[in-house]
């Protein structure tokens, strides 16, 4: 089965093959398809966002349609940054762009350790060329460190501390992120339905 991924970001398309590399579907990328507009994310919850994402990117296609929308939510900041999170900095380019987490890093400036949990949070949403929607959801929670560290991954990476781990995700392999990661953890919910989908196929 061919699925079309409802992004440009190329760090994102890098790590959904990645670890969707085991499931029985080909994935594209909206590069494939440079006359499909690029969806304006304007919704407040990440399910909205990536049905809405996922939706349009299947009826401009015709394909079956897979969006991931994402973010960082912050306990001391009631959530914050959220569905927001690729432009927390006002003068931030994309969601790879380090003033994000510097904004955090200050804004968190006198929060106390035990005060700096977060969660990543991921919603996978699959869309049918008529419109039809199924969304799968993963979460990652840690906490936020005082100083970057680590080169690896992208936007938030570096600031980030999964539960029980002394480093970030930016300092960790690529296969220990994804294990661990609220995205992975969105495409093994997405797998289990493939996986019966394809078997209640073959029966
Ligand atoms: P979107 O899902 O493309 O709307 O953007 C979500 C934003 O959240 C990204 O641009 C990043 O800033 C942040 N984000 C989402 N997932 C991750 C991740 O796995 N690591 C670091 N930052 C992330």
């Amino acid at each position: 089965m061919e699925i079309v991924l409802a992004t440009r970001n190329k760090k994102k398309v890098e790590e959904i093959r990645r670890i969707t590399a085991d499931l029985p579907i080909t994935v594209l990328s909206l590069d494939d398809f440079p006359d499909c507009p690029e969806t304006v994310e304007d919704r407040d919850s990440f399910e909205a966002n990536a049905s809405k994402k996922a939706v349009e990117v299947a009826m401009c296609t015709g394909m079956i349609s897979l969006a991931d929308d994402s973010g960082l939510e912050v306990d001391a900041l009631g959530g914050a940054p959220g569905v927001y999170s690729a432009r927390y900095a006002a003068d931030a380019t994309s969601g790879n762009d380090p003033r994000n987490y510097e904004k955090l890093l200050k804004d968190l400036k006198n929060i106390p350790s035990h005060e700096r949990g977060a969660q990543f949070v991921c919603c996978l949403a699959m869309a049918y060329p008529d419109g039809r929607t199924r969304t799968f959801f993963g979460y990652s929670r840690g906490r936020i460190g005082f100083e970057p560290r680590g080169k690896k991954g992208f936007g938030y990476d570096p600031v980030f501390l999964p539960e029980g781990f002394n480093r970030t995700f930016a300092e960790m392999a690529e296969e220990e992120k994804d294990s661990l990661s609220h995205r992975g953890k969105a495409v093994e919910k997405l797998a289990e339905f493939l996986h019966s989908f394809s078997k209640h196929k073959e029966n």
